[in-house]
């Protein structure tokens, strides 16, 4: 370790992204990325072309990028009114924050809130491993939870028994994920009601990732809960994952300190154009989804035929899938080969302590994803799992 470095950083680990064929772990040249959540869809040529004009014509790559964001932000302000049903001036530009990703939105609202010694987090695990892990890089403590191990709601009585046992620092933040990754599931009415009993020194932030698969959200809510702001990202369902833009949609006060904290060309150029193309084509781009929601239907369905595994319903574009339990043999270690075989396969999964996360693909990748976890399945040990 370096001398000059804090030392609670040597036991970390650098996140490490999905293998590219240049790299020393082998996998197979064409493989089906179903480990990350992103559309299967490419923005269509139509676009690129469009944003390949911008980039020639209209951006000056030696000048910085429009560090205040206006434009983006009152374009994403009219897509959160419209597609939360609201009037078109209840969210203005003054209620959006935008990031190089939802990531560095998590990591400025970290900032903003706890570091210093000055508050803890409340994650209920599993969940999107980004919280803890950007909480832990700022020495700002994770409380976690757990789920309830069938519907996987959240542990609710931990989780207030967790804020009322006062810990030192105080929880100052609640994360949650709507509907949440990795295991699929929408907020519950329960849930909700937890989240609004929270005192007003209590951020929630709520993760609305996925919502453009699940068309739920809290949107509605946040002009009366001042202590709610909500997350949502371009990579997923609008093709962006390669250009990096999130915002976050607050009351004025916290997107001010949001604002403050992040970095001033936070986004390229090129970026910002990509995001504002994406909304003004958004019919075009969210066209895809509803067949996305009718392959995830079938996979569920087809899967859930195996009798060594546990589908469980899905409320966005990814399911996640477990094993029957069969005491004789550990789980995870089951899951570890079966993760294994696919990728040795070709499809590149997300391996999780209790499960399988597997992002819905294009109809042939589905139908791969079908063959290769029944082939993996057929050629695993007999008592590896329960039949
Ligand atoms: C729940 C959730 N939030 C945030 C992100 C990160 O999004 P972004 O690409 O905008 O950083 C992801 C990505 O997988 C996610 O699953």
């Amino acid at each position: 370790m370096l001398p000059f470095i804090r030392s609670d950083l040597a036991q970390f680990t650098a996140y490490k992204p999905h293998p590219s064929s240049d790299t020393a772990e082998a996998v197979p040249a064409q493989f089906d990325r179903l480990d990350t959540n992103e559309s299967p869809y490419d923005l269509p040529a139509e676009l690129k072309e469009k944003l390949a004009w911008t980039y020639q014509q209209v951006i000056e790559t030696n000048r910085y990028p429009d560090g205040g964001h206006e434009t983006l932000k009152e374009a994403i302000a009219e897509y959160v009114n419209e597609s939360a049903g609201l009037a078109s001036s209840a969210f203005t530009a003054a209620n959006i924050s935008v990031g190089n990703g939802s990531d560095e939105l998590i990591r400025s609202l970290l900032i903003a809130t706890c570091l210093g010694g000055e508050g803890s987090i409340l994650v209920a695990n599993p969940t999107f491993s980004m919280y803890g892990i950007l909480a832990k890089t700022l020495g700002i403590p994770v409380v976690t939870v757990g789920r309830n191990e069938t519907n996987f709601e959240i542990d609710l009585k931990a989780a207030q028994s967790a804020i009322e046992q006062n810990p030192n620092p105080p929880i100052r933040v609640v994360f949650v994920v709507h509907p949440n990754s990795p295991t699929a599931n929408a907020l519950t009415a329960a849930e909700l009601a937890w989240l609004r009993s929270l005192p007003k020194h209590i951020l929630v932030v709520i993760d609305e990732a996925y919502f453009e698969f699940s068309q739920t959200t809290i949107i509605g809510e946040l002009a009366q809960r001042h202590n709610w702001v909500v997350l949502r990202t371009f990579s997923k369902a609008f093709r962006l994952a390669a250009l990096r833009v999130g915002y976050c949609v607050g009351n004025q006060d916290a997107i001010a300190i949001l604002e403050k904290v992040r970095l001033p060309y936070n986004l390229p150029s090129f970026s910002i154009a990509a995001a504002l193309i994406a909304l003004q084509n958004r019919t075009l781009l969210l066209d895809s989804i509803p067949q996305i929601l009718s392959e995830r239907a079938k996979l569920i369905t087809a899967l859930s035929l195996h009798p060594a595994l546990e589908i469980t319903a899905s409320a966005t574009n990814f399911i996640y899938l477990r094993l029957q339990s069969n005491a004789s043999h550990p789980q995870d270690a089951t899951l570890k080969i079966l993760n294994q075989k696919l990728r040795n396969y070709g499809t590149l999964v997300r391996l999780l302590s209790d499960g399988l996360r597997i992002t819905v693909g294009t109809p042939e990748e589905n139908s791969r994803t079908l063959n290769r976890v029944n082939a993996a399945l057929t050629n695993l040990e007999p008592q590896q799992i329960s039949q």
